[in-house]
């Protein structure tokens, strides 16, 4: 199979129990994750979790201990060559060639794949413009900015029209501006019928960005599915703020005492109550304090940022 006659409905990705050993250690474990093709796709865990490991296995620079991994429908260890040919892989630090020129060091790469000289040429300002490098085709890569570099990464592994992206934590290190840039472009990507898998350890970073996440943790899948989906799936709890004119303390025990009631602790004179799920009406909140002859003076909702959800699931878990 060729890539052009790649089907529409073979996944970009798909593990089954990818696993992978470092000695005794265990770094992926049982990993079964599948990105469709189009997807921006974010790969979230905190440091540690198991990303780096993952693409590397996906890119074919590293071996599965047990497991398999597909990529647009090729093994990566049976045809690690055709998977080299429909993906392009960022890793997470690379080297730049400093001394060279941003436009001689993309026709160096454009080489590698075998890109015939004629058609390089047109190759590597097409690539310069998507990422928004054209102004700085004779600049020395040692010249430019943290952000353009990162940028002219991005452009190097286009140079083969690859499928798939593989880009990890390409925006680590980037002021906010340089970032934004960097979103951009995936995004435009994407538009162009690209699929990304982008890692990070931000989840909030993704938020806007992917269409589709997976969160792992120790090396196991601990959420896959729409950005959307987190906060339910992950079982955050529903949390709320109570105030009361005097009594803080009263009403503290008072709602500690309800049934309905997973937790409650006073945090600066407010009391901080959390409901075991989203089901629970919170009506009851305001009933107690009434009932227990405390005025009421607030009452409102925690918006818990997808964020602190994501620090709450892995909290603990991070080596
Ligand atoms: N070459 C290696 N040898 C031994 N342990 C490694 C190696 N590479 C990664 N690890 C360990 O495997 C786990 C996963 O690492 P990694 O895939 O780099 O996670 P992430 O990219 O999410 O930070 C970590 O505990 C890390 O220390
Ligand atoms: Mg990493």
């Amino acid at each position: 199979m060729t890539p052009n006659e790649t089907p529409e409905k073979v996944p970009a990705v798909q593990t089954e129990n990818l696993t992978r050993l470092y000695g005794s250690m265990t770094a992926l474990d049982t990993l079964n994750l599948t990105v469709n093709q189009g997807d921006l796709f974010g790969f979230i865990g905190s440091n540690g979790a198991g990303k780096t490991t993952t693409l590397r296995i996906l890119a074919t620079f590293l071996a599965p201990s047990q497991g398999t991994a597909r990529v647009l429908g090729h093994d990566v260890v049976r045809d690690a060559d055709a998977v080299r040919h429909v993906i392009g892989y960022m890793p997470d630090f690379f080297g730049v060639y400093k001394d060279m020129e941003v436009t001689e060091y993309l026709d160096f790469f454009g080489a590698c794949y075998k890109i015939p000289a004629a058609k390089r040429e047109k190759t590597v300002v097409d690539v310069l413009e998507l990422v928004g490098l054209s102004e700085k085709q004779g600049a020395l890569i040692g010249a430019l900015s943290r952000g353009m570099q990162q940028r002219l990464g991005l452009a190097r592994v286009l140079i083969h029209d690859p499928q798939l992206l593989l880009l990890d934590e390409p925006a680590s290190g980037l002021d906010p501006r340089a970032r934004i840039e960097v979103m951009a472009i995936l995004q435009e990507l994407q538009r162009l019928g690209k699929t990304i898998i982008i890692s990070s350890h931000i989840l909030s970073e993704l938020q806007t960005l992917c269409n589709r996440v997976a969160i792992i943790e120790k090396g196991k899948m601990i959420y896959t599915g729409p950005v959307q989906g987190v906060r339910d799936q992950l079982d955050a709890g529903c949390v709320y703020w109570v105030t009361v004119r005097d009594n803080a303390p009263q009403a503290l025990e008072l709602l500690k005492a309800h049934p309905s009631v997973t937790e409650a602790e006073a945090v600066d004179g407010q009391v901080k109550v959390t409901l075991k799920d989203h089901a629970v009406d919170p009506r009851f909140l305001a009933e107690t304090i009434v009932h227990g002859g405390l005025t009421l003076t607030g009452l409102w909702e925690d918006e818990l940022g997808l964020e602190e959800v994501f620090l709450r699931v892995t909290r603990g878990e991070t080596q």
